[in-house]
């Protein structure tokens, strides 16, 4: 087989895609654990893992088995038939999260998104409240995804800009504030509270000890829901199989997408004993959701990403990375803060270098580490959490020949 002109392949990205995104000019062929290579054969260090997807890093042995055996049985058969993959991944999620009764499987964040908003909206209709007092709260910086009700969700308006009119129902407070949130429940018409353990694109902000619990506090006190949106943070990218975990609360809902199916997309609503049993026949649906490939997949990574080798990785390479960062900024001094939990990390540029996240991303894609960004001031690390160490080291020197870079410019 002849390898495609890479400029012609980038040409079509350039004719035939919506714009919606501004890719690095490279086609990356293949990838190995934590490591990827472009179609010149170039090998780059993966920090970015498709943003927080392939956890188990690129073409897991496990999850490739999982995938080839599921392919010669079975591919779909929608969700008017049963079969056994999203079956069983139904069984070890609820098992698995010790608090859901039942799951919605569904093929994205958004969507694992928008059937948590339904669902909130059913609970309060069938406990008889009008609609004017099913008011869903989220936080400022949070991102819930692109549908028309997760961007609603997304408390940044750029991401809402020009797609009004909006869905009504949302009001967005400031993100580890309490007496905000607070205030903005006070006239009893919030049937949920909707947020990130640790916000990811808004800048990788991590609540604050305490915030959950408070939230968690309010939400019984008004009789409303929580609902942990874990797409980015969960699946043992913060340390534990689920992120709230670390702050001891009960949610009624968590969605999971991501890396959930470890680069084959599958997304999941998690619903508590409080909502479980609300929506009934024809209430939801959706054609792939639990696809029995996505599924196949996601049990293994399900079963891999919950290992006490994941959580002991998670937490030596967040060490390093934080320890490597704080390293290169002594010598540098670009960072304010490196914030974040397990390997989910964010470095804040100064204000010196405030808008140019994007232009460090350049020197290292340019210097073989794929790396991403969260908003214009925040390099974000959210590498396979069973990276390895030679892979984290390298990785670091590769940042810090591409932040030299970027400093003597
Ligand atoms: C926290 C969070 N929620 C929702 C989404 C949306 O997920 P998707 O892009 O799969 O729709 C994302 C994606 O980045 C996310 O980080």
């Amino acid at each position: 087989m002849t390898t495609p002109d890479p400029a012609r392949l980038l040409a079509l990205g350039r004719d035939y895609y919506l714009p919606v995104y501004k890719q690095r000019e490279m086609i990356i062929e293949r990838g190995q654990g934590a490591r990827v290579w472009d179609s010149s054969g170039r090998e780059y260090i993966d920090f970015a893992a498709g943003i927080a997807v392939c956890g188990l890093g690129h073409c897991d042995p496990d999850l490739v088995a999982a995938l080839v055996e599921q392919v010669g049985k079975l591919w779909h058969t929608s969700n008017v038939f049963y079969s056994e993959p999203p079956l069983k991944l139904a069984e070890e999620l609820v098992k698995a999260s010790k608090f859901a009764s039942r799951v919605f499987l569904c093929n994205s964040g958004a969507e694992a998104n928008e059937a948590a908003i339904k669902l909130t909206r059913k609970w309060a209709s069938k406990q008889g409240r009008p609609a004017d007092k099913r008011v869903i709260v989220t936080f400022k910086g949070s991102f819930h995804g692109r549908t028309l009700g997760a961007v609603t969700a997304t408390a940044q308006p750029k991401y809402q800009e020009g797609y009004e009119p909006l869905p009504g129902g949302f009001r967005y407070v400031d993100f580890n504030d309490l007496a905000q949130l607070e205030d903005a429940m006070a006239s009893g018409d919030v049937a949920a509270v909707m947020l990130e353990p640790v916000q990811g694109e808004g800048g990788v902000t991590p609540a604050a000890p305490g915030f959950l619990q408070g939230v968690r506090a309010l939400c019984d006190r008004h009789d409303a829901l929580l609902v942990l949106d874990e797409i980015q943070a969960g699946m043992g990218r913060t340390g534990t199989l689920f992120a709230h975990w670390h702050d001891q609360v009960t949610p009624d809902i968590v969605t999971l997408a991501k890396a959930l199916g470890g680069g084959f997309p599958i997304g999941a609503m998690l619903a508590g004993p409080k909502v479980a049993e609300v929506m009934g026949y024809g209430a939801h649906g959706t054609t792939f959701g639990g696809n029995p490939l996505a599924a196949a997949v996601a049990r293994v990574a399900l079963k891999k990403l919950a290992s006490d080798e994941i959580a002991a990785n998670v937490k030596k390479q967040s060490q390093a990375l934080r320890d490597g960062i704080a390293a290169i900024n002594g010598e540098l001094d670009l960072f304010s803060e490196v914030r974040g939990r397990g390997l989910m990390l964010g470095a804040v540029l100064k204000p010196d270098y405030a808008g140019k996240a994007g232009d460090v991303l350049d020197h290292a894609a340019a210097n073989g580490l794929l790396l991403l960004q969260a908003g214009p001031d925040v390099l974000r690390f959210v590498p396979a959490l069973n990276i390895g160490d030679g892979e984290v080291a390298e990785g670091l020197q590769r940042l810090k020949a591409a932040l030299s870079q970027f400093a003597r410019q």
